[in-house]
């Protein structure tokens, strides 16, 4: 069984089907999305049907949260907030009842999965440091976690009491070690690389590769300055950060 991980889709739809395509070439046999759908692009209804289609575990991200009402704008800087506004005035009743039903936590084959972090799948934190993500190993059972939110693809080992990040690069499940997966972002990558990432995850054999696709981003960046979305929302795409 192959899965495709993929998370913070961010309603940009060139990206997705970008991915879309590139599963389909890798023989991935389901699709799980780990939230944050939409927000920040030009195309929340469109992703969020699409993901709905073609995804088998779709879970709820902050900006889905916030898109339909169920968490605070506040605290979010104000290109996030301007996008939120602006999703909020084109979701469609239907694309806006699914992104509301959706869990915030999920498991597949052994791995456990959550937009945030597992310990407050709601609170929203982020995991950049190994002693962030010491803790969420207590958090949930299974031998790997993928979670998304920062847009930055890495990932953690922990073997006995030492934990320790490491960038991307294809690796293997082994005995008597955990993982905590950032699978990074479809949509809006902020780890210096502009293409589109999500990750593959093999099973029984434990294979997890990260995977990076290009796409049209200048469509994207036109349908972001057309829709009147904050242009610093379509310039941050073109460098990745
Ligand atoms: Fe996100």
């Amino acid at each position: 069984m192959r899965y495709a991980v993929i998370s913070d889709v961010h309603a940009n739809l060139e990206a997705l089907e970008a991915v879309l395509k590139k599963v389909e070439s890798l023989g991935v046999d389901k699709i799980v999305c780990l939230g944050d759908t939409v927000g920040y692009g030009a195309n929340p209804n469109e992703c969020a049907g699409l993901v709905r289609e073609k995804a088998h575990v779709v879970l709820c991200g902050n900006h889905d949260h916030a898109a339909v009402g169920d968490t605070s704008i506040e605290y979010f800087n104000s290109y996030a907030r301007a996008a939120i506004l602006w999703t909020m005035g084109v979701l469609k009743p239907d694309c806006r009842e699914y992104l509301k039903g959706l869990p915030l936590t999920g498991s597949v084959d052994g791995a456990f999965l959550v937009h945030s972090t597992p310990s407050e799948p709601a609170r929203w934190n982020y995991v950049f440091e190994p002693h962030e993500a010491m803790g969420e190993f207590n958090a949930f059972q299974e031998r790997v976690c993928f979670i998304g939110h920062s847009h930055f693809a890495l990932f953690f080992v922990k073997e006995g009491a030492s934990c320790k990040v490491a960038l991307p690069r294809p690796f293997t499940l082994e005995n008597d070690t955990r993982y905590l997966v950032n699978v990074g972002s479809v949509g809006q990558p902020r780890d210096g690389l502009p293409t589109a990432c999500f990750v593959t995850y093999d099973v029984p054999d434990g294979n997890v590769q990260f995977h990076r696709v290009e796409y049209d981003l200048s469509l994207t960046y036109q349908k972001i300055v057309k829709a009147r979305l904050p242009r610093f929302l379509a310039e941050r795409l073109l460098i990745g950060e």
